[in-house]
């Protein structure tokens, strides 16, 4: 089974208004031809609209940084699975920085990835290890419970459809990205629970990325691992350079 690397641009709370749309026309200006390798860029809610317009014609998909997991309702400053539908294919769900920042649960990020699959968005679910975990060994553990509860209220045939992110605290926006040996072996770790909950098609077919300091000086060598099914980029996604470097790096790599 082939399955094409996937590169997400997290853009966090970067790109005012007109902003994103310039960003979106300057990768576009210095991408080459991308045929295979499914590119995803995530602006923040309000440049969803304006970035919509960009990618037409292209094939750039976008996704959105959170959601909520009710359709509607009195839930001040929430967006909701039905206002993402049809503007975007992707939904970030389970950020360390959310869960750090806005004291996000295993819970809730459970309760919106199902929210995702229910209204055919693609939750790309994030879990990773602390500093500390990582420190004193319990990065497995860590890593494996959030998957465990993240992934709770989905059946065998959701699941095969969601995308998985690693992303070690430790590696986001500092500089020191988890090693790609280090990555595939977490990453091979996250297939066999999938496989172990869901069974085996499950753990063939969803798809999970690295992301952590990922630049287009190191993601090559994520490539070299076929477990890797892709990269989660933080602040290299805003620097078209970089992030034109990254695709077209995945793109060499497709068979
Ligand atoms: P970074 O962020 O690439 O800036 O480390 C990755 C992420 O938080 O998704």
């Amino acid at each position: 089974m082939t399955k094409h690397k996937l590169i997400v641009g997290n853009w966090k709370m970067h790109g005012i208004i007109p902003e994103a749309s310039i960003m979106i026309e300057k990768l576009k200006k210095e991408l080459g031809e991308v045929k295979k390798t499914e590119v995803v860029i995530c602006p923040p809610f309000v440049d969803l609209m304006s970035a919509d317009e960009s990618v037409k014609g292209t094939n750039l998909k976008l996704g959105a940084q959170n959601i909520f997991w009710e359709e509607e309702g009195a839930f001040t400053g929430e967006i909701s699975p039905l206002m993402l539908k049809g503007l975007c294919k992707y939904v970030i769900v389970g950020h360390s920085e959310r869960r750090i920042y806005l004291g996000e649960t295993d819970k809730m990020v459970a309760k919106k990835a199902a929210a995702c699959v229910r209204h055919e968005l693609t939750p790309i679910l994030c879990v990773g290890d602390s500093l500390q975990d990582f420190a004193e060994g319990f990065s497995k553990v860590t890593i494996l419970s959030q998957l465990q509860a993240g992934v709770n209220l989905l059946t065998s045939d959701e699941v095969k459809k969601i995308v998985i992110a690693y992303e070690p605290i430790w590696a986001i926006g500092t500089g020191k990205n988890c090693t790609p040996n280090k990555a595939a072996e977490v990453i091979k770790d996250i297939k066999h629970t999938i496989g172990e909950m869901f069974g085996k098609e499950a753990s063939d077919k969803i798809r999970v990325l690295y992301g952590g300091s990922v630049k287009a000086k190191n993601s090559n060598d994520y490539f070299e691992f076929p477990e890797v099914d892709g990269l989660l980029v933080g602040g290299a996604s805003v620097d078209h350079h970089e992030f034109s470097k990254i695709i077209m790096g995945a793109e060499k790599h497709e068979k």
